[in-house]
C-alpha cells in the first residue's frame, strides 16, 4: 500500500496550534489542503498565518518564492464541513474531548467518500473510542504529530482496535512522504512517547519530594551527567505544569491508576497555586524580572585522594578507572568476586548507584550514572548522615580531579539519573511485551519525540541488560508500593541475558 497521491486533497479540521502545523506539513509536501474550523473566520486566519510562515521559509531560503506561491494557491479555507467532500485524508486537530471528536467524525462520514482516510491527532484519548462512533472504523487511525509539527520529525501512527492494516500503512507511508519519521504503535495510553517518558518527570519530582535535592541541582545532573537536553523541572516549566500534569494524569487514569504512573503531589501544588511555568512567570523556577537564577549545588574544592583501590568491576562506570589514572591518581586493582567499588584511602567506598541507600553500609558514597563519564561535566554523589566527612571529601576530590563539578545530594536510593534511566528502560521493555511498538520504533520515538540522547534499548544494551532490573529490584525492596517493581518483561530479559552470559 502506497502513500496518498500528492495531488489528492487533504483536509485539516481544527485550525489551532496543531492544525496549522499539520496543514503546513501537508501543503509543503505538495497536497492541496482545505482548512475547516468550527469558529467562524478561524480557518481563514489560519490560512493567513500559514502563509506568513511560508514567507519566513522563503526568507530563510528553505522554500523558493515560486514554491510558496504555488503552496498558497493550494490552500483553501472552507466555511462548512461539506466543503471537505472529495478529500482523500482528513486530519482532525480539534478540542481534546471524546464527544466532540466522535460527533465530528460521524458528520464527516456523511460527507467524504468511502475511501477517505480519517485521522485524529489526539494525544490522550483512545483512538479506538473515537473510532467506535464510526460506521467504518477500519479507515480510522491516529496520526500523532508533535508540537511544532513543521519542525519535529516524529509522528506516531496509532492503530486502534478496529483500524485495518491498509489504512495504518497508508497513513504511515503518507507521513514518510511528508518528510516525517513515522513509528507504528498500538492504541494504549500515552502511545509511545507520552507513556515511556513519564518517569523522566516523575523520578525528578520524587527525588525533590524526598528532599534529595533542589530542582536546579536535579536539572543540572540530568543535563550534565545524564546527557538529557533539559532537566525535568525546566522542561515542565516550558511545557506548562498544567499541560504536563494533565498528560501524566490522563496516562495514570487510563491505566486504572497504575502506581507506576502516579502523578506528583509537588506538581499538583504548583498547578493549584497557578505557577504553571514560563507562561505565568513562575513555576519550579522564578522567571519574573529581577528574580535570582537558581544555581545547582556545587561542592567546594576538595583534595583528591592519593590512590584508590578498585575492587571488582565498576560495570557501566568502568571507564572511570582509566580516567582516574590519566588524572595522575594511582589505581590499585584487586580481584574481588563481589566487589564493584572503589576503596578510598580513609577506607570509605565509592559505588555506582544501585538502588540501595548509603546508610545501609559503612562509609559508602554513591555516585550517579552518567551517559558518558568522559563527557559528563557534573557528577552527583550521595551520602548518609553516617558517612564520614573524610570519605565524602575524598570522593568529591576524586571527581573534581577528573574535571567534574560535584553535586552532593541526599541519601536517595537510585539517585537521579540511574533511577530515571532504569525506569525508562523498564517501561520500554514492558511496552514491547504488551505489543505497543517494536524496540526500534521505541528508540526512534524517544530520541526524536523527546530528544533523549539514546533510545531506551540502546541505553539498556550499553548498561548491560540486567542492570536496570537489578537496580529496580533494590528500589522495590525499599519502596514496595509497586512503583519500582520491574516488569515481567524486564525480568525475562535480564534472566535470559544472564543465562546466555553464564553459558558462554
Ligand atoms: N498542542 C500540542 O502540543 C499538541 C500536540 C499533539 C497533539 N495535540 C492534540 O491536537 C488537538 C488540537 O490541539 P491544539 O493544541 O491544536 O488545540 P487548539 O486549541 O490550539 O486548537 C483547536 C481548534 O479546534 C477548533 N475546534 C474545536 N472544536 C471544533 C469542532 N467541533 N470542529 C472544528 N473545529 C473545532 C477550535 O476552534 C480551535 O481553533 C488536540 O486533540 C490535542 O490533544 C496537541
Amino acid at each position: 500500500m502506497t502513500a496518498l497521491d500528492l495531488s489528492s486533497p487533504v483536509a485539516v479540521v481544527g485550525t489551532g496550534t496543531m492544525g496549522q502545523g499539520i496543514a503546513q506539513v501537508a501543503l509543503v509536501a505538495g497536497h492541496p489542503v482545505r482548512l475547516y474550523d468550527a469558529v467562524a473566520d478561524r480557518a481563514r486566519e489560519a490560512a493567513a498565518a500559514i502563509g506568513a510562515r511560508l514567507d519566513r521559509l522563503v526568507e530563510k531560503d528553505r522554500l523558493t518564492a515560486a514554491e510558496r506561491d504555488a503552496a498558497r494557491a493550494r490552500l483553501t479555507p472552507v466555511d462548512d464541513l461539506a466543503g471537505l467532500a472529495g478529500c482523500a485524508l482528513v486530519v482532525e486537530a480539534v478540542l481534546e474531548r471524546l464527544d466532540v471528536k466522535q460527533e465530528l467524525f460521524r458528520a464527516l462520514e456523511g460527507i467524504v467518500g468511502e475511501d477517505c482516510l480519517l485521522a485524529t491527532n489526539t494525544s490522550s484519548l483512545s483512538v479506538t473510542a473515537i473510532g467506535g462512533a464510526l460506521r467504518n472504523p477500519g479507515r480510522f487511525v491516529g496520526l500523532h504529530f508533535f508540537n511544532p509539527a513543521p519542525l519535529l520529525p516524529l509522528v506516531e501512527v496509532v492503530s486502534g482496535f478496529a483500524t485495518d492494516v491498509t489504512s495504518a500503512t497508508r497513513a504511515y507511508e503518507t507521513a514518510r512522504v511528508w518528510g516525517k519519521t513515522p513509528v507504528a504503535c498500538a492504541d494504549t495510553p500515552g502511545f509511545i512517547v507520552n507513556r515511556i517518558a513519564r518517569p523522566f518527570y516523575a523520578e525528578a519530582f520524587a527525588v525533590y519530594e524526598a528532599q534529595g535535592a533542589d530542582p536546579a541541582t536535579i536539572d543540572a545532573v540530568l543535563r550534565e551527567s545524564g546527557g538529557f537536553r533539559m532537566g525535568a523541572f525546566e522542561l515542565t516549566d516550558l511545557i506548562g505544569q498544567d499541560v504536563n500534569e494533565s498528560v501524566t494524569h490522563s496516562v495514570w487514569q487510563s491505566f486504572f491508576q497504575d502506581v507506576r504512573f502516579t502523578p506528583s503531589l509537588a506538581q499538583r501544588r504548583l498547578v493549584e497555586s497557578g505557577r504553571l511555568g514560563r507562561k505565568t512567570g513562575q513555576g519550579w523556577y522564578d522567571y519574573r524580572d529581577g528574580a535570582d537564577r537558581a544555581e545547582p549545588h556545587t561542592a567546594e574544592k576538595h583534595q583528591p585522594p592519593a590512590y584508590v583501590v578498585a575492587e571488582g568491576d565498576l560495570g557501566p562506570a568502568s571507564e572511570l578507572l582509566a580516567m582516574i589514572r590519566e588524572a595522575g591518581i594511582q589505581v590499585r586493582e584487586e580481584e574481588e568476586d563481589h566487589g564493584t567499588r572503589l576503596v578510598l584511602p580513609g577506607e570509605g567506598q565509592l559505588a555506582l548507584a544501585d538502588g540501595q541507600t548509603s546508610v545501609e553500609f559503612r562509609d559508602v558514597v554513591y555516585f550517579d550514572l552518567a551517559l558518558d563519564y568522559r563527557k559528563a561535566t557534573r557528577i552527583a554523589l550521595s551520602a548518609s548522615q553516617d558517612t564520614s566527612p573524610q570519605a565524602l571529601s575524598e570522593a568529591i576530590g576524586l571527581f573534581q580531579a577528573l574535571g567534574k563539578d560535584v553535586s552532593v545530594i541526599g541519601d536517595v536510593p537510585g539517585m537521579i539519573v540511574a533511577r530515571t534511566v532504569a525506569r525508562i528502560v523498564d517501561l520500554a521493555h514492558d511496552a514491547v511485551a504488551k505489543g505497543v511498538a517494536t524496540e526500534e520504533d521505541i528508540d526512534t520515538a524517544m530520541r526524536l519525540g523527546v530528544n533523549y540522547p539514546l533510545g531506551p534499548f540502546e541505553w539498556s544494551r550499553r548498561l548491560g541488560r540486567s542492570w536496570a532490573c537489578s537496580l529496580l529490584d533494590d528500589l522495590h525492596q525499599r519502596d514496595p508500593s509497586g512503583r519500582y517493581a520491574p516488569s515481567l518483561a524486564l525480568y525475562r530479559h535480564s534472566y535470559a541475558t544472564e543465562k546466555r552470559e553464564g553459558a558462554s
